[in-house]
């Protein structure tokens, strides 16, 4: 019997907890042992719940339990996830986490602790919540050389997104929506401005390079000025407006960014809706993969997070090598990036100022939108934005994947 703690009680927390004790006769099979959940960690009671009297205030009584071989960690945010999980494993205990923010800062550091100690640092729910992403970039694609990586990384802000497309829903309204079906984080932002994204894209360019990317070098835009109007653009276009995690390569350099994206109905994260998320990955042998599923939500999320504690148990006392160094990985500036930009003006704008600035566009039109709308040709973002800064007024802009 291996016995294991998890701290925090809310959606993901109780989500794995669920887990473990449902599907307790299917795990123990694959793991080899019975898992059973000995401690949670709470700030709060949980009276009339089948598991209350598990539940702790004080991380002491689980750290001191020597029957305690597992941590999971599903609190979320830096502090105290950090402390509990650092000391879980410099005390030889193997830990799996949910925490984009921890593993995105932590990361390496916490790798290479598991690995001193012979346990196990994992996180596969950290990115992509029920969507196998972690392990195909550490074990089955290590044979490439990862060029692209593109992901729909927030359920939140693509079921935003998709309501807005399909029903014109406001974005306030969408997001109290997505905030009571418990995809959203704690605060909105972290979703609709792209940090989340930022997080795991900085954690997936990571895990692809073997190297520290620090998710504060990434350029991170949000959702937060997409307007149903660039929706019936997009429309329009036949595109959809998705808010992308990006890193890749050209010339020898390597870029990341987030933010919202013009795709092509016809690029395969167009068809990805609603609280779905999914990563494409192009790697130089494999060429095209891409992974798919929910991205957030309790349960998904929780068999991702229990999937690594059943490894935790078929690897207990070996550590499986995940390479992430905390040697730093510098990005470039995507300013020298060429790529394709829709711009909206004020109806009064000229035509001939618009070319004359972008050099040749496409014209867009919606019918009851009275506005100058265009596509520009393959430019450099530093020439977009000198072009953008010289005529000025722009309503807003939204890049062409
Ligand atoms: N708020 C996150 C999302 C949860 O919407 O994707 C999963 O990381």
């Amino acid at each position: 019997m291996i016995k294991v703690a998890v701290l925090g009680y809310g959606t993901i927390g109780a989500g794995v907890v669920e887990v473990l004790q449902k599907n307790a006769d299917s795990i123990e099979k694959k793991a080899g042992e019975r898992i059973e959940v000995k401690r949670i960690l709470d700030l709060r009671d949980f009276p009339g719940d089948p598991n209350a009297d598990l539940v702790v205030h004080d991380y002491n009584i689980i750290k001191e339990d020597e029957e305690i071989k597992i941590v999971v960690e599903c609190m979320g945010g830096l502090e105290p996830a950090y402390t509990f999980v650092k000391t879980a494993l410099l005390q030889g205990r193997s830990v799996a986490t949910s925490n984009k923010e921890l593993v995105a800062k932590h990361g390496a550091e916490l790798i290479a602790i598991a690995r001193a100690k012979n346990a196990n640092f994992l996180f596969e729910a950290s990115v992509g919540g029920g969507i196998p992403i972690i392990r195909p970039l550490t074990q089955c694609l290590t044979a490439d050389v990862i060029e692209e990586i593109s992901g729909i990384l927030n359920g939140t802000t693509n079921y935003m997104l998709t309501k807005m497309e399909n029903e014109g829903m406001a974005f306030d309204e969408v997001l109290k929506d997505a905030q009571a079906k418990g995809y959203a984080e704690l605060h909105p932002e972290a979703d609709i401005e792209g940090y989340d994204a930022c997080r795991k894209i900085a954690i997936l360019t990571s895990l692809a390079y073997g190297k520290q990317v620090d998710f504060e070098d990434i350029h991170t835009e949000g959702i937060t000025n997409i307007t149903a109007e660039d929706i019936r653009y997009a429309q329009a276009m036949h595109s959809s407006i998705k808010l992308l995690g990006k890193s890749w390569t050209a010339d020898g350099k390597l870029y990341a960014m987030v933010c919202p994206m013009l795709l092509d109905n016809s690029h395969p994260l167009a068809g990805v809706h609603d609280v779905f998320n999914a990563i494409f990955v192009h790697g130089n042998m494999v060429d095209d993969t891409m992974f798919y599923g929910k991205g957030a939500g309790k349960l998904p999320t929780a068999s991702a997070v229990a999937a690594d504690v059943v490894d935790c148990v078929k690897h207990s006392g070996k550590n499986i090598k995940i390479i992430w160094d905390s040697e730093k990985l510098t990005l470039s500036d995507f300013g020298g990036f060429e790529r394709r930009f829709f711009v909206r003006m004020p109806a009064g704008t000229s035509e001939e100022a618009i070319e004359k600035a972008f050099g040749p566009v496409e014209m867009v039109s919606v019918e009851g939108l009275d506005e100058k709308a265009f596509v520009t040709g393959m430019m450099k973002e530093n020439d977009y934005n000198k072009a953008a800064e010289e005529l000025g007024n722009i309503i807003n802009m939204i890049r062409l994947d």
